[in-house]
Protein backbone atom coordinates (compact mmCIF):
# COMPACT_ATOMS: atom_id res chain seq x y z
CA UNK A 1 0.00 0.00 0.00
CA UNK A 2 2.48 2.59 0.55
CA UNK A 3 4.47 1.51 -2.45
CA UNK A 4 1.70 2.09 -3.73
CA UNK A 5 1.48 5.52 -2.56
CA UNK A 6 4.86 6.48 -3.35
CA UNK A 7 4.23 5.33 -7.11
CA UNK A 8 0.72 7.61 -7.25
CA UNK A 9 2.82 10.35 -5.48
CA UNK A 10 5.61 10.77 -7.75
CA UNK A 11 3.34 10.19 -11.21
CA UNK A 12 1.08 13.22 -9.72
CA UNK A 13 4.41 15.37 -8.68
CA UNK A 14 5.73 14.54 -12.47
CA UNK A 15 2.09 15.53 -13.72
CA UNK A 16 1.89 18.91 -11.22
CA UNK A 17 5.54 20.05 -13.09
CA UNK A 18 4.56 19.15 -16.39
CA UNK A 19 2.00 21.75 -16.16
CA UNK A 20 4.17 24.03 -14.30
CA UNK A 21 6.32 23.63 -17.12
CA UNK A 22 3.81 24.23 -19.85
CA UNK A 23 2.56 27.28 -17.96
CA UNK A 24 5.48 28.79 -18.30
CA UNK A 25 6.51 28.23 -21.81
CA UNK A 26 3.22 29.97 -22.71
CA UNK A 27 3.82 33.43 -20.63
CA UNK A 28 7.92 33.03 -21.14
CA UNK A 29 8.93 31.51 -24.66
CA UNK A 30 8.73 33.39 -27.78
CA UNK A 31 7.18 30.42 -29.42
CA UNK A 32 3.95 30.83 -27.29
CA UNK A 33 3.83 34.14 -28.36
CA UNK A 34 0.54 32.86 -31.24
CA UNK A 35 -1.09 31.09 -28.44
CA UNK A 36 -0.92 34.23 -26.46
CA UNK A 37 -2.50 36.32 -29.21
CA UNK A 38 -5.18 33.33 -29.64
CA UNK A 39 -5.82 33.16 -26.04
CA UNK A 40 -6.07 36.63 -26.26
CA UNK A 41 -8.37 37.06 -28.96
CA UNK A 42 -11.12 34.63 -27.29
CA UNK A 43 -11.33 37.16 -24.89
CA UNK A 44 -9.47 34.83 -22.13
CA UNK A 45 -7.78 36.86 -19.59
CA UNK A 46 -3.85 36.32 -17.96
CA UNK A 47 -5.39 36.26 -14.66
CA UNK A 48 -8.03 33.34 -15.78
CA UNK A 49 -5.65 31.92 -17.98
CA UNK A 50 -3.24 31.24 -14.48
CA UNK A 51 -5.68 30.33 -12.25
CA UNK A 52 -6.33 27.23 -14.61
CA UNK A 53 -2.84 26.69 -15.39
CA UNK A 54 -3.79 26.83 -18.85
CA UNK A 55 -0.23 26.21 -20.95
CA UNK A 56 1.01 25.82 -24.04
CA UNK A 57 3.55 22.47 -25.37
CA UNK A 58 6.57 23.72 -27.52
CA UNK A 59 6.56 22.22 -31.21
CA UNK A 60 10.05 20.08 -30.35
CA UNK A 61 9.24 16.34 -29.71
CA UNK A 62 11.39 15.98 -26.68
CA UNK A 63 11.00 18.90 -24.50
CA UNK A 64 9.59 17.33 -22.14
CA UNK A 65 11.20 14.09 -22.16
CA UNK A 66 14.32 15.48 -21.60
CA UNK A 67 13.21 17.85 -18.96
CA UNK A 68 11.49 14.85 -16.95
CA UNK A 69 14.85 12.61 -17.46
CA UNK A 70 16.99 15.27 -16.06
CA UNK A 71 14.69 15.71 -12.34
CA UNK A 72 14.68 12.22 -12.28
CA UNK A 73 11.47 10.52 -13.83
CA UNK A 74 11.88 7.17 -15.56
CA UNK A 75 10.85 6.63 -19.08
CA UNK A 76 8.00 4.12 -17.46
CA UNK A 77 7.04 7.03 -15.73
CA UNK A 78 6.43 9.30 -18.26
CA UNK A 79 4.51 6.73 -20.44
CA UNK A 80 2.30 5.74 -17.28
CA UNK A 81 1.31 9.64 -17.40
CA UNK A 82 0.57 9.97 -20.50
CA UNK A 83 3.39 12.94 -21.09
CA UNK A 84 5.48 10.71 -23.67
CA UNK A 85 4.38 7.53 -25.82
CA UNK A 86 6.61 5.16 -28.02
CA UNK A 87 7.05 5.56 -31.51
CA UNK A 88 6.24 2.48 -33.82
CA UNK A 89 9.15 1.72 -35.06
CA UNK A 90 10.91 -1.41 -33.71
CA UNK A 91 12.56 -0.69 -30.81
CA UNK A 92 10.97 2.46 -31.28
CA UNK A 93 12.04 6.12 -28.55
CA UNK A 94 9.74 8.14 -26.97
CA UNK A 95 8.51 11.22 -27.79
CA UNK A 96 6.49 14.24 -26.16
CA UNK A 97 2.54 13.24 -26.89
CA UNK A 98 1.99 16.44 -26.81
CA UNK A 99 3.06 19.76 -29.27
CA UNK A 100 2.44 23.00 -30.43
CA UNK A 101 -0.76 23.43 -28.23
CA UNK A 102 -2.71 25.02 -25.34
CA UNK A 103 -2.79 22.53 -22.79
CA UNK A 104 -5.84 22.53 -20.08
CA UNK A 105 -4.62 20.67 -17.14
CA UNK A 106 -7.50 18.64 -15.50
CA UNK A 107 -7.30 18.21 -12.27
CA UNK A 108 -9.03 16.21 -9.97
CA UNK A 109 -11.14 17.74 -6.58
CA UNK A 110 -8.52 18.25 -4.48
CA UNK A 111 -6.30 20.42 -7.42
CA UNK A 112 -3.85 17.27 -8.76
CA UNK A 113 -3.30 16.76 -11.82
CA UNK A 114 -4.07 14.16 -13.68
CA UNK A 115 -3.97 14.51 -17.68
CA UNK A 116 -4.59 17.33 -19.91
CA UNK A 117 -6.63 18.43 -22.78
CA UNK A 118 -4.96 20.05 -25.74
CA UNK A 119 -6.12 22.66 -28.46
CA UNK A 120 -4.93 22.67 -31.89
CA UNK A 121 -4.51 26.24 -32.58
CA UNK A 122 -4.97 25.80 -36.00
CA UNK A 123 -7.70 23.90 -38.11
CA UNK A 124 -5.45 21.61 -40.26
CA UNK A 125 -3.66 20.19 -36.77
CA UNK A 126 -6.80 17.41 -36.23
CA UNK A 127 -7.67 16.38 -33.42
CA UNK A 128 -8.70 20.04 -32.10
CA UNK A 129 -8.65 18.03 -28.98
CA UNK A 130 -5.98 15.96 -27.82
CA UNK A 131 -6.97 14.21 -24.40
CA UNK A 132 -4.04 12.01 -22.17
CA UNK A 133 -4.69 8.50 -23.10
CA UNK A 134 -6.85 6.22 -20.40
CA UNK A 135 -4.33 5.06 -18.06
CA UNK A 136 -2.99 4.44 -14.25
CA UNK A 137 -3.80 7.49 -13.46
CA UNK A 138 -6.04 9.36 -16.30
CA UNK A 139 -9.87 8.30 -16.72
CA UNK A 140 -11.76 10.93 -18.65
CA UNK A 141 -15.12 9.73 -17.64
CA UNK A 142 -15.07 10.04 -13.84
CA UNK A 143 -12.79 14.17 -14.29
CA UNK A 144 -15.13 17.10 -14.17
CA UNK A 145 -12.48 19.86 -16.05
CA UNK A 146 -12.48 22.75 -13.30
CA UNK A 147 -13.79 20.88 -10.43
CA UNK A 148 -10.94 21.76 -7.85
CA UNK A 149 -11.92 25.26 -8.67
CA UNK A 150 -16.04 25.34 -8.98
CA UNK A 151 -16.14 23.04 -5.33
CA UNK A 152 -16.45 26.17 -2.91
CA UNK A 153 -18.63 27.97 -5.32
CA UNK A 154 -20.83 25.61 -5.94
CA UNK A 155 -21.54 24.44 -2.41
CA UNK A 156 -22.06 28.06 -1.78
CA UNK A 157 -24.36 28.85 -4.39
CA UNK A 158 -26.38 25.15 -3.96
CA UNK A 159 -25.74 24.33 -7.90
CA UNK A 160 -23.34 23.82 -10.30
CA UNK A 161 -23.03 24.85 -13.96
CA UNK A 162 -22.22 22.40 -16.55
CA UNK A 163 -20.65 23.07 -19.73
CA UNK A 164 -19.27 21.10 -22.77
CA UNK A 165 -15.78 22.40 -23.02
CA UNK A 166 -12.74 23.85 -21.11
CA UNK A 167 -12.86 27.54 -22.85
CA UNK A 168 -16.22 27.52 -21.90
CA UNK A 169 -15.60 27.17 -18.24
CA UNK A 170 -12.45 29.26 -18.16
CA UNK A 171 -15.08 32.05 -20.10
CA UNK A 172 -18.05 31.63 -17.58
CA UNK A 173 -15.69 32.00 -14.73
CA UNK A 174 -14.09 34.94 -16.07
CA UNK A 175 -17.75 36.33 -16.28
CA UNK A 176 -18.65 35.39 -12.53
CA UNK A 177 -19.90 32.00 -13.09
CA UNK A 178 -17.73 30.29 -11.00
CA UNK A 179 -19.38 27.42 -10.21
CA UNK A 180 -18.47 26.14 -13.45
CA UNK A 181 -17.57 22.49 -14.81
CA UNK A 182 -16.87 20.94 -17.84
CA UNK A 183 -17.66 17.20 -19.20
CA UNK A 184 -15.15 17.21 -21.90
CA UNK A 185 -17.61 16.23 -24.87
CA UNK A 186 -21.55 15.62 -24.86
CA UNK A 187 -21.49 12.96 -23.11
CA UNK A 188 -22.30 12.52 -18.94
CA UNK A 189 -21.42 9.52 -17.02
CA UNK A 190 -22.37 7.70 -13.72
CA UNK A 191 -19.25 9.11 -12.37
CA UNK A 192 -19.41 11.98 -13.50
CA UNK A 193 -23.07 12.73 -12.05
CA UNK A 194 -22.02 10.95 -8.62
CA UNK A 195 -19.21 13.86 -8.04
CA UNK A 196 -22.20 16.58 -9.25
CA UNK A 197 -24.52 14.96 -6.65
CA UNK A 198 -22.19 15.17 -3.84
CA UNK A 199 -21.36 18.77 -4.76
CA UNK A 200 -24.62 20.69 -5.27
CA UNK A 201 -28.36 19.96 -5.62
CA UNK A 202 -28.82 21.94 -8.56
CA UNK A 203 -27.57 21.11 -11.82
CA UNK A 204 -27.50 23.21 -14.69
CA UNK A 205 -27.26 22.17 -18.09
CA UNK A 206 -25.61 24.37 -20.37
CA UNK A 207 -23.84 22.37 -23.10
CA UNK A 208 -24.18 23.81 -26.20
CA UNK A 209 -27.08 24.89 -28.02
CA UNK A 210 -26.47 22.39 -31.03
CA UNK A 211 -28.01 19.22 -31.97
CA UNK A 212 -25.44 17.63 -30.24
CA UNK A 213 -25.70 19.51 -26.87
CA UNK A 214 -29.23 19.51 -27.23
CA UNK A 215 -29.30 15.35 -27.80
CA UNK A 216 -26.91 15.23 -25.02
CA UNK A 217 -28.81 16.50 -22.45
CA UNK A 218 -31.58 14.66 -23.29
CA UNK A 219 -29.27 12.10 -22.13
CA UNK A 220 -27.81 13.60 -19.17
CA UNK A 221 -31.23 13.65 -17.65
CA UNK A 222 -31.49 9.73 -17.61
CA UNK A 223 -27.97 9.75 -16.34
CA UNK A 224 -29.04 12.18 -13.56
CA UNK A 225 -32.84 10.61 -13.23
CA UNK A 226 -33.03 8.71 -9.39
CA UNK A 227 -30.52 10.80 -7.70
CA UNK A 228 -30.51 13.71 -5.62
CA UNK A 229 -30.47 16.77 -8.51
CA UNK A 230 -32.93 19.35 -10.08
CA UNK A 231 -32.02 19.50 -13.50
CA UNK A 232 -32.46 22.94 -15.28
CA UNK A 233 -31.16 24.14 -18.84
CA UNK A 234 -29.58 27.32 -19.13
CA UNK A 235 -30.89 28.31 -22.48
CA UNK A 236 -28.57 30.11 -25.03
CA UNK A 237 -28.79 31.36 -28.30
CA UNK A 238 -29.10 28.63 -31.22
CA UNK A 239 -25.90 27.16 -31.87
CA UNK A 240 -23.73 28.67 -29.79
CA UNK A 241 -21.93 27.64 -26.58
CA UNK A 242 -21.21 29.99 -23.49
CA UNK A 243 -17.76 30.66 -24.40
CA UNK A 244 -19.60 31.85 -28.01
CA UNK A 245 -22.06 34.24 -26.10
CA UNK A 246 -19.75 35.74 -23.66
CA UNK A 247 -17.49 36.72 -26.14
CA UNK A 248 -20.06 37.85 -28.45
CA UNK A 249 -22.31 39.70 -25.94
CA UNK A 250 -20.62 40.28 -23.01
CA UNK A 251 -20.61 38.00 -19.57
CA UNK A 252 -24.07 39.83 -18.53
CA UNK A 253 -25.73 37.94 -20.83
CA UNK A 254 -24.43 34.93 -19.90
CA UNK A 255 -25.17 35.57 -15.90
CA UNK A 256 -28.70 36.85 -17.11
CA UNK A 257 -29.46 33.27 -18.76
CA UNK A 258 -28.04 31.48 -16.04
CA UNK A 259 -30.19 32.91 -13.60
CA UNK A 260 -33.48 32.80 -15.84
CA UNK A 261 -32.23 28.50 -16.19
CA UNK A 262 -35.41 26.79 -17.03
CA UNK A 263 -36.64 23.06 -15.25
CA UNK A 264 -35.50 20.75 -17.83
CA UNK A 265 -38.98 18.78 -18.48
CA UNK A 266 -39.85 22.21 -20.01
CA UNK A 267 -36.51 22.54 -21.88
CA UNK A 268 -37.73 18.54 -23.09
CA UNK A 269 -41.26 19.78 -23.79
CA UNK A 270 -40.16 22.76 -26.56
CA UNK A 271 -37.25 20.21 -27.60
CA UNK A 272 -40.37 18.09 -28.70
CA UNK A 273 -42.32 20.85 -29.74
CA UNK A 274 -39.80 22.17 -32.00
CA UNK A 275 -38.66 18.97 -33.68
CA UNK A 276 -41.59 17.68 -34.37
CA UNK A 277 -43.86 17.91 -37.35
CA UNK A 278 -47.17 18.91 -36.42
CA UNK A 279 -48.68 18.70 -39.77
CA UNK A 280 -51.81 16.77 -39.21
CA UNK A 281 -53.94 14.85 -36.66
CA UNK A 282 -51.28 11.57 -36.78
CA UNK A 283 -48.10 13.65 -36.19
CA UNK A 284 -50.05 14.98 -33.26
CA UNK A 285 -50.70 12.10 -31.71
CA UNK A 286 -46.64 11.18 -32.50
CA UNK A 287 -45.97 13.93 -30.57
CA UNK A 288 -48.31 13.53 -27.79
CA UNK A 289 -47.18 9.93 -26.80
CA UNK A 290 -43.36 11.27 -27.11
CA UNK A 291 -44.96 14.01 -24.70
CA UNK A 292 -46.67 11.68 -22.60
CA UNK A 293 -43.73 10.31 -20.67
CA UNK A 294 -42.11 13.42 -20.28
CA UNK A 295 -45.11 14.67 -18.50
CA UNK A 296 -45.59 11.62 -16.57
CA UNK A 297 -42.97 12.75 -13.54
CA UNK A 298 -44.45 15.70 -13.02
CA UNK A 299 -46.66 15.96 -10.04
CA UNK A 300 -49.82 18.20 -10.33
CA UNK A 301 -48.72 21.67 -10.34
CA UNK A 302 -48.58 24.95 -11.89
CA UNK A 303 -45.87 24.03 -13.76
CA UNK A 304 -47.60 20.97 -15.09
CA UNK A 305 -50.72 23.47 -15.97
CA UNK A 306 -48.03 25.49 -18.25
CA UNK A 307 -47.02 23.12 -19.97
CA UNK A 308 -49.80 21.71 -21.01
CA UNK A 309 -51.11 25.07 -22.00
CA UNK A 310 -48.02 25.13 -23.62
CA UNK A 311 -48.50 21.99 -26.10
CA UNK A 312 -52.14 22.86 -26.25
CA UNK A 313 -51.36 26.03 -27.85
CA UNK A 314 -49.03 24.37 -30.48
CA UNK A 315 -51.29 21.34 -31.16
CA UNK A 316 -54.01 23.66 -31.46
CA UNK A 317 -56.30 21.97 -28.82
CA UNK A 318 -58.03 22.41 -25.79
CA UNK A 319 -56.85 22.53 -22.58
CA UNK A 320 -58.55 20.42 -21.49
CA UNK A 321 -58.07 18.04 -24.34
CA UNK A 322 -54.37 17.95 -24.07
CA UNK A 323 -54.72 17.39 -20.19
CA UNK A 324 -56.53 14.05 -21.13
CA UNK A 325 -54.54 13.05 -24.19
CA UNK A 326 -51.31 13.57 -21.92
CA UNK A 327 -52.46 11.88 -18.73
CA UNK A 328 -50.62 8.07 -18.33
CA UNK A 329 -53.39 5.58 -19.60
CA UNK A 330 -53.72 2.33 -17.25
CA UNK A 331 -51.80 0.17 -19.83
CA UNK A 332 -48.91 2.55 -19.96
CA UNK A 333 -48.16 2.12 -16.17
P1 LIG B 1 -13.48 25.62 -28.88
O1 LIG B 1 -13.57 25.42 -30.34
O2 LIG B 1 -12.07 25.75 -28.40
O3 LIG B 1 -14.38 26.71 -28.38
O4 LIG B 1 -13.94 24.25 -28.21
P2 LIG B 1 -15.36 23.76 -27.73
O5 LIG B 1 -15.22 23.39 -26.29
O6 LIG B 1 -16.46 24.70 -28.11
O7 LIG B 1 -15.48 22.43 -28.59
P3 LIG B 1 -16.73 21.52 -28.90
O8 LIG B 1 -18.01 22.15 -28.54
O9 LIG B 1 -16.54 21.04 -30.28
O10 LIG B 1 -16.44 20.28 -27.95
C1 LIG B 1 -16.70 20.33 -26.57
C2 LIG B 1 -15.63 19.56 -25.84
O11 LIG B 1 -15.54 18.25 -26.37
C3 LIG B 1 -14.23 20.12 -25.96
O12 LIG B 1 -13.96 21.14 -25.04
C4 LIG B 1 -13.41 18.89 -25.71
O13 LIG B 1 -13.34 18.59 -24.33
C5 LIG B 1 -14.20 17.80 -26.37
N1 LIG B 1 -13.74 17.61 -27.75
C6 LIG B 1 -14.08 18.33 -28.84
N2 LIG B 1 -13.42 17.91 -29.94
C7 LIG B 1 -12.65 16.89 -29.52
C8 LIG B 1 -11.72 16.03 -30.19
O14 LIG B 1 -11.46 16.13 -31.38
N3 LIG B 1 -11.12 15.06 -29.41
C9 LIG B 1 -11.37 14.93 -28.07
N4 LIG B 1 -10.72 13.98 -27.38
N5 LIG B 1 -12.22 15.73 -27.42
C10 LIG B 1 -12.86 16.70 -28.13
MN1 LIG C 1 -7.17 5.65 -10.90
MN1 LIG D 1 -20.04 21.06 -28.93
MN1 LIG E 1 -18.58 24.19 -27.99
MN1 LIG F 1 -16.46 26.84 -28.14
Amino acid sequence: AKARRERRDRLHDLLDRAAAYYARYLWESAEAAGARDYLARRGLTEETLRTYRVGYAPSAWDKMLLGSRQAGFSEEELLATGLAQRSKQRRGSLYDRFRERIMFPLANARGKVVGFGARAMRDNQPPKYLNTSEGEVFHKGSQLFGIDIARRAAARAGSIVLAEGYTDVLALHQAGVQNAVGVMGTSLTEEQARELERTARTLLLALDADRAGQEAMVRASRIAAGRRLELRVVGLPEGKDPADLIQEEGPDAVRERVARSVPFVAFHVDKILTGSDLGDAEAKDRAIAELRPVLGPVPPSVLREELIRRIAGRLDLSDQLAATLLEQSAEET
